[in-house]
């Protein structure tokens, strides 16, 4: 019997729905090859359905996304709907729902894209950013006293639990031992003396029960140094919230353009559905134009099928990237090229 998965398709707004349009089409073409049968709920939950009807999406939303085995997001995000609706009023409430506690960014220089470094050759940086998805900096603790006064004041909390660092701690000890063994944690407890030595007094504990994978803590000002005259030497970065944030977005610059770059947020434990997005948001300044580039939405879809147990119809798609990639005439305007999304979809297809 085929394998079948439900999948929540949520495009949002801008280019998210052009990009998903072809993640789309080129799972019908691989699910076709490996035997698998996806079944689709499109959702138009996005800032034009904030305008038109006062909430992101419905009131039961996060119990129909409850039936499904994963999400594909493409981007919410537009002009005219302040960024923290969007972000708050979706995909924080979706993140925190499902437990998806694990914000996994796979970062690689490919054939063909050329990175802004001169360092990064293709097939030399592979590396992985595994950042804490749903604690830390990013909390709902604190508030703001005295509006309007001359002594306003603004308190946010940051929450780290032992529960939270242990599990992310983990999951990127057991990501390291399938690739090259190695975990580089981010901190910064020199600056920030009590949750970030917690962070690594965790992040060592768990250490301690992968022997197999060696551990080295960088603070994040240094880190993000290296990431730039560097990326080659790292394998998998564990991160807080905030740290993981920013890290997998420079990462994403250093590997030549955040057009390709995927993300997956997951709950390991499989109680809940998993989202993979592209990490970009939904670019309003090329939205329309038929320039964006589909490549990050389609590997967060191959992430998807990995995810869901097909790792061989997920190569079939990454290797249809690359080989797009390692094409000029199938390279969007972000990547020096020319084509549009329509082109890259059709090499894709054809690929597959
Ligand atoms: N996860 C998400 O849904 C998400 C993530 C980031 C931003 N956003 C939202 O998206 C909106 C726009 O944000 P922004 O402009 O800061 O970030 P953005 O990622 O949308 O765009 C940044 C720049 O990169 C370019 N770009 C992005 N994706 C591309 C692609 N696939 N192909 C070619 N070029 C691409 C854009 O044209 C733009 O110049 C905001 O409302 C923001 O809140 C949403």
């Amino acid at each position: 019997m085929p394998a079948s998965h439900r999948i929540a398709v949520i495009p949002g707004d801008g280019i998210g729905t052009e990009v998903v349009a072809v993640a789309r089409q080129v799972l019908d073409a691989v699910s076709a090859r490996h035997d698998l049968t996806l079944t689709y709920t499109e959702l138009d939950w996005s800032c034009q359905r904030f305008l038109s009807e006062g909430a992101m999406m419905p009131a039961d939303g996060l119990e129909t996304l409850s039936g499904h085995d994963a999400i594909l997001l493409g981007a919410v995000g537009w002009p005219g709907v302040a960024d923290h609706v969007s972000l708050w009023g979706l995909l924080i409430p979706i993140r925190r729902t499902f437990r998806q506690y694990v914000n996994l960014r796979p970062i690689r220089v490919f054939d063909g894209v050329e990175s802004p470094l001169r360092a990064a050759r293709a097939g030399e940086v592979d590396f992985v950013v595994v950042r804490e998805n749903v604690e830390g900096e990013y909390s709902e603790v604190g508030g703001r006293v005295n509006r309007g006064f001359p002594d306003e004041q603004a308190v946010q909390e940051s929450i780290f639990t032992r529960a939270g660092v242990s599990r992310i701690a983990d999951y990127a000890f057991e990501l390291a031992a399938t690739r090259r063994g190695q975990v580089t944690s981010a901190t910064k407890s020199n600056g920030i003396v009590h949750t970030m030595p917690f962070w690594d007094e965790v992040v060592a504990e768990r250490a301690a029960a992968h022997p197999g994978v060696r551990l080295d803590s960088e603070h994040i000002d240094a880190l993000a140094a290296k990431f730039v005259l560097q990326p080659q030497r790292f394998d998998v970065v564990v991160a807080s919230n905030l740290f993981g944030d920013i890290l997998s977005d420079l990462a994403a610059a250093v590997a030549g353009s955040i057009g390709i770059a995927p993300s997956a947020n997951l709950d390991p434990t499989r109680t809940y559905p998993s989202m993979f997005e592209p990490v970009h948001g939904s670019a309003p300044d090329i939205a329309g134009t038929g320039v964006a580039n589909p490549v990050g939405a389609v590997w967060s879809a191959a992430l998807m099928l990995e995810h869901l147990g097909h790792p061989r119809a997920a190569a079939d798609v990454v290797a249809a990237i690359e080989s797009t990639l390692a094409d000029p005439a199938t390279r969007t305007a972000d990547l020096g090229g020319t084509a549009k999304t329509e082109q890259v979809a059709e090499a894709l297809l054809a690929l597959i």
